[in-house]
Formats: structure tokens, C-alpha cells, sequence
């Protein structure tokens, strides 16, 4: 079994030690942690062709096991190969993660078991404990996922406030604090769970949001721009303004329509102006019998300005406007709260609770991966993310490809995944594929809509 390539995991532990004085984020269990990510796998991908779909024929990959292995056995033949990771780690909020590294042990030695009615001291050692272990796990899983980046890639990390705060502070340490690009706000559903509490105190307000980070490999990494719907005000038709601007530059004050303003100025440069003038005159001389003006302004290549003199027209600008184009998008901020963080859909339904909105997942590629490249995501889940790669490409002919890293935890006794049959969130996850290859498969003949799974499985040692 080959090491993991730890050239640079070894800098960064030197780096680590060197560093002792500086400002630093500890806990107990953390130098165990950076050690793990160094330590050689100790699983082998083995091919399961029968559970797999067009094993010949397709990149994409489903990797059942852990993904600390999974990231280790990928280094040889992916590092720095890929384009964009998205990952939706659980979030801490009490037992709602599997994690059988070893280093569990670390932290359950000599901690006393806490229950109702505890000091503030015990809580507060419980949930340091707590955050220990989460932050454990995720630490040298974040460390293998940096060096699988492209230079030009980037890790979206979704999360809520239970560890946001110390995710950023790890994410600083491992991807560079200038390396963060943004924290994108994602809508929770609206819920009115607290006013129960409103007779009695309103502690807190339900959550209405939760965040997405980015962090960049390099100053390399761009993203592509992407577009939300305007607001109806601003939608369809575009609408007449006064043309003026309250500076006072003598140079913008020239004539127009007849009218040449003594004081304050005009909103363009003259030759700016005088252009449009002539476009709005074309218009109307020879098209505006046949069309609005939205219509000549979107035939015409949707750049053209246009500027009139309402005759009867008062005011600073003495009735000269211009015309304020329908706005056909607004470009998105990190304000996403107009998207559902969580949604089920026909290729879920049944399998898992609140899947991720493919949408959002959409939406994140189409920042991070224009048309092709790979997406890799190492929490997978119902496999929202291969969803979102296969639709996306569907819809655009994108050659995107995903690896997905999914443990087979049990699905809960009392689910109803687990009384249609299916043991193991893996089997959720590849069905889910199956569906969305069944919904998408009439589409297009051209997009790679198989899979290969793969499972981890321990190191056998001739005569072991
Ligand atoms: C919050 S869910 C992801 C949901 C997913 N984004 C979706 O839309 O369906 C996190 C997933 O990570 C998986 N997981 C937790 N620890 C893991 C590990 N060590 N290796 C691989 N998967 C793990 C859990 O089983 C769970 O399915």
C-alpha cells in the first residue's frame, strides 16, 4: 500500500510547530488529528461492477466507506486535479455524526458523563468535548481536500452556528485566511417553533438561515458570475428617468433636445448623449410601428441607450430623460436567502431527510465549474450533488464529472427509507442517481449519465 503524498502535509505540520507562539487554535486532540492525515490509508478501492451503472463508459465515481480513507486513496491519482469541492458535513447539533476514527478515544478518556441539572462548568466541558471531536474529525479531512485542489478550485462548506465559528478559524488555518471569498446566506423554511416560548421569555428566534463558505485554493480561482431573478419592480419594461446628475462639471453641460442647463450637468458625456438621442429618434422613425421598445432594445443586441424631451417637461432637466432598461438579472450576492437551503424532490422523496435543494448545488457549480472539471463531494448523502452535476450538464452540455464519498451508516430503524428496504445511506445515494438517470436519460444522448461504485475495503497482507 502506497503512503500518502504528505510532502506538503509535512510542511504544514513544520509550519505548524514553528509557529507554536503565534496566535493558535487548540484543542485537546487537534496534533492527533494533523497527525491522522499523514498516516498511510489503510483500505483499498475495490470495483463493484454489478451496483455500478455504464461501468465502461463514465468518470463518475461513488465511493462507499470513510472518507478520511476515501481522500488518502484518492491523492495519487486526483491531487490538485479538482475544480471544485462542496461538502455538507453534519453540523454538530448533538449525535448527528458517525465517526469511528480512532481518535474518538482521545477524547472519552477521563470525561465525566454529563446529564440534566449539570453545573455550568460540566456543560461547558461537555461541549468542549463536544466541538474536540468534531473539529478531530473534520481537520485532516480538510487538510486532504486542499491538496486535492486544482489551483484554480474551491471548497463550498455548508454549515449553521453551531460550529461556523470554528470551522472559519480552521478553515483560516488550512486554506489561508485571504483565501476566503465569501459566506453565502441560504434561506431556512420559516418556522414558528418559538412562540411557545413568547409567554414565558423568547430566548432566541428560530434560525432563518444558515451559510455556505468559500474558500479559494489560490488567488487563482474565479468565479463565473450568476444572476437572480430581478424584483417584479424591476422586471419586464423598462421605464423613463430624468436625465440629470446634481454635480456641477461646466464641461457636462451642453445642449441637448434644445435645452442647455446653466448650472448642475447632465448625467453622460455629450457624445454618450447624442448617441442615444439618435437611437431613441431611429426607433421611433422606423420601428416603434412594430415593436415596444423593450422589443427593439433586446433585438438590437440589449445594449442600446435611448434618450427623449417630454415637451411639456419641468424641472432641473426640463423634461429630457433616458431610458432605464429592464433588468434581465442581478447579479448575486452572498445574500442567497431567495433559495431554500433544504428541498426534497421526486428523486428523493422517501429516501432522506432534507436532502440539500439541488438548486442551490446548481447554483454553486455554475459559480465554480463553467462546463467541465471535477466536483468532488466527500459528505454525500442522497447524492443532491450528483444530481446537481448530471442536471446541470443535461442542461447545458457541460462534461462535469463527480466523485462522491458516502459511509453506509444505517438508516434509522424507524425511517421510512429503512421500510422501503434500503439499509445504508449508500443505498440511498445510488438510487437517488438511478432516479435522477431515469428522469434525465431521455434528454440528452451525448451527457455521461453512469457511474462507477467503488468500496473501500481493509488491506489484506498475503498470509495475514
Ligand atoms: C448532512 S448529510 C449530507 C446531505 C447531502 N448534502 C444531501 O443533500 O443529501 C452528511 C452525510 O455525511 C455522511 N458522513 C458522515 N461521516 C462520514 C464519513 N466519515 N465518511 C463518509 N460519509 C460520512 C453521513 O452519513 C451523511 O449522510
Amino acid at each position: 500500500m502506497k503512503p500518502v503524498k504528505t510532502d506538503s502535509l509535512d510542511n504544514f505540520a513544520e509550519t505548524a510547530e514553528r509557529h507554536k507562539e503565534r496566535f493558535r487554535f487548540e484543542w485537546p486532540g487537534k496534533e492527533a488529528a494533523i497527525k491522522s492525515a499523514r498516516e498511510p490509508a489503510t483500505q483499498n478501492l475495490v470495483p463493484v461492477e454489478e451496483e455500478s451503472l455504464h461501468f465502461n463508459d463514465t468518470r463518475n465515481l461513488y465511493i462507499e466507506g470513510d472518507n478520511l480513507e476515501a481522500l488518502k486513496v484518492l491523492q495519487d491519482k486526483y491531487s490538485g486535479k479538482i475544480k471544485m469541492i462542496y461538502i455538507d458535513p453534519p453540523y454538530n447539533t448533538g449525535n448527528d455524526f458517525v465517526y469511528n476514527d480512532k481518535f474518538r478515544d482521545i477524547h472519552n478518556k477521563g470525561t465525566h458523563k454529563s446529564g440534566p441539572g449539570e453545573s455550568a462548568a460540566d456543560e461547558n466541558a461537555l461541549s468542549s468535548r463536544n466541538h474536540s471531536i468534531w473539529l478531530s474529525m473534520m481537520y485532516p479531512r480538510l487538510m486532504l481536500a486542499r491538496q486535492l485542489l486544482a489551483r484554480d478550485g474551491a471548497i463550498f462548506i455548508s454549515i449553521d452556528d453551531h460550529e461556523l465559528h470554528h470551522l472559519r478559524v480552521i478553515c483560516d488555518e488550512i486554506f489561508g485566511a485571504s483565501n476566503l471569498r465569501n459566506t453565502f446566506a441560504v434561506r431556512r423554511y420559516d418556522k414558528n417553533l418559538n412562540r411557545q416560548f413568547m409567554a414565558n421569555g423568547l430566548k432566541t428566534f428560530n434560525v432563518g438561515f444558515e451559510y455556505i463558505l468559500c474558500y479559494a485554493k489560490s488567488e487563482a480561482f474565479e468565479f463565473q458570475p450568476v444572476f437572480r431573478e430581478p424584483s417584479q419592480k424591476r422586471s419586464a419594461t423598462g421605464y423613463w428617468k430624468g436625465f440629470w446628475n446634481d454635480a456641477d462639471r461646466p464641461t457636462m453641460r451642453y445642449d441637448l433636445l434644445g435645452f442647455t442647463p446653466e448650472t448642475g450637468q447632465w448625467k453622460w458625456k455629450q457624445e454618450t448623449a447624442l448617441e442615444a438621442v439618435n437611437n431613441y429618434k431611429e426607433y421611433l422613425e422606423h420601428f416603434s410601428s412594430q415593436m415596444s421598445l423593450e422589443e427593439y432594445w433586446i433585438h438590437t443586441g440589449m445594449t442600446k441607450k435611448f434618450i427623449r424631451r417630454n415637451p411639456n417637461g419641468k424641472g432641473k432637466n426640463k423634461g429630457v430623460e433616458n431610458w432605464i432598461a429592464p433588468s434581465s438579472g442581478i447579479l448575486r450576492s452572498s445574500n442567497w436567502t431567495d433559495l431554500l437551503v433544504s428541498k426534497s424532490d421526486e428523486t428523493s422523496k422517501g429516501l432522506f431527510d432534507f436532502p440539500k435543494n439541488v438548486e442551490v448545488i446548481k447554483t454553486l457549480i455554475n459559480t465554480a465549474c463553467k462546463s467541465e472539471g471535477i466536483i468532488l463531494d466527500f459528505f454525500a448523502g442522497s447524492s443532491t450533488t450528483a444530481h446537481a452535476v448530471m442536471e446541470l450538464n443535461v442542461q447545458d452540455g457541460g462534461e462535469r464529472s463527480f466523485i462522491l464519498v458516502q459511509i453506509p451508516e444505517d438508516t434509522h430503524p424507524k425511517s421510512h427509507a429503512r421500510k422501503e428496504g434500503y439499509e445504508n445511506i449508500c443505498q440511498i445515494g445510488k438510487e437517488r442517481i438511478n432516479r435522477v438517470v431515469d428522469k434525465l436519460k431521455g434528454e440528452s444522448a451525448q451527457v455521461d449519465l453512469g457511474y462507477q461504485v467503488f468500496r473501500l475495503e481493509n488491506v489484506s497482507f498475503p498470509g495475514g
